[in-house]
């Protein structure tokens, strides 16, 4: 998968794209980042990036020039008047938009996003926002990582990066590994331990030195199951659950039963 970013600061992505498993990915061909410096596009000496809003009210707006004049330099393509859409639906990459506008990001998104696109184009905003003509003529997807107001979109965009990238079938080595991670399958994740058996004195489930693999299984599951009761019982009403799981989960909400 390829991931094209348009920033005004290239730099902050140097720590997050160059380490552990993102940077292994990249090493191993599984993605590609090209970092777009949106300053680069800008016309004129001073290359201005920003401008004040129509209208008043202060605060700062990221001009349309650069970012188009962007995108036509990285796909070698002349946006036609109409805009992008067209060009986007005879194949070329979805221009995804960061904004705390856009929509949630969540895993079953993420997944459906890894399966289907082999490049993405991220667009990070800045300042009090992007002239709404980005919006309209270039961008095809606005996303959200969650419902707070960042600084800009950058940050937003290593997450969109990471999230997606561990899903791509063999980064992560093992296969299955992300099928058990929290939310993968609509539950949070049970707790891990690892040695040492005995920590400060606190020790863990017996269960996990017991060798019974299946009672293992079943205790991870339930431990999923009343996590995410107690922690996110929103998370339930979408989850996969078979018969003995809502068994399970009803036990826990007797009134008077022990959790
Ligand atoms: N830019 C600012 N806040 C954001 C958010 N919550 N998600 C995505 N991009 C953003």
């Amino acid at each position: 998968m390829r991931f094209d970013i348009l920033t005004l600061f290239p730099e902050m992505f140097e720590g997050a794209f160059n380490a552990s498993i993102i940077s292994r990915a990249r090493e191993r061909g599984y993605i590609d980042i090209a970092l777009h410096n949106i300053r680069d596009y800008a016309p004129g000496k001073h290359r201005v990036t920003d401008d004040t809003p129509y209208g008043g009210g202060g605060g700062m707006i990221m001009k349309p020039e650069p970012i188009f004049l962007a995108v036509e330099s990285i796909l070698n393509i002349d946006i036609p008047g109409e805009g992008y859409h067209s060009l986007h639906r005879q194949g070329y990459p979805p221009i995804v938009m960061l904004t705390p506008q856009g929509r949630l990001l969540k895993q079953p998104l993420a997944q459906e996003m890894t399966a289907n696109f082999e490049r993405l184009i991220l667009i990070c905003g800045r300042y009090e926002g992007i002239d709404e003509r980005v919006r309209q003529y270039l961008a095809t997807d606005e996303l959200s990582i969650g419902d707070y107001v960042l600084s800009g979109g950058e940050i937003a965009a290593m997450i969109v990066v990471d999230v997606l990238t561990r899903l791509i079938p063999g980064v992560l080595g093992d296969e299955a590994a992300t099928a058990k991670d929290s939310h993968s399958g609509g539950l949070l994740e049970h707790p891990h331990y690892t040695r040492p058996p005995e920590f400060r004195g606190h020790g863990i489930p017996e269960i996990l030195l017991s060798g019974h693999h299946a009672k293992l299984e079943q205790w991870r599951r339930e431990q999923s199951l009343a996590r995410t009761l107690a922690r996110r019982p929103d998370l339930l009403a979408q989850a996969n659950l078979s018969d003995s799981d809502r068994a399970y989960l009803a036990q826990l909400q007797q009134p008077g039963e022990p959790e």
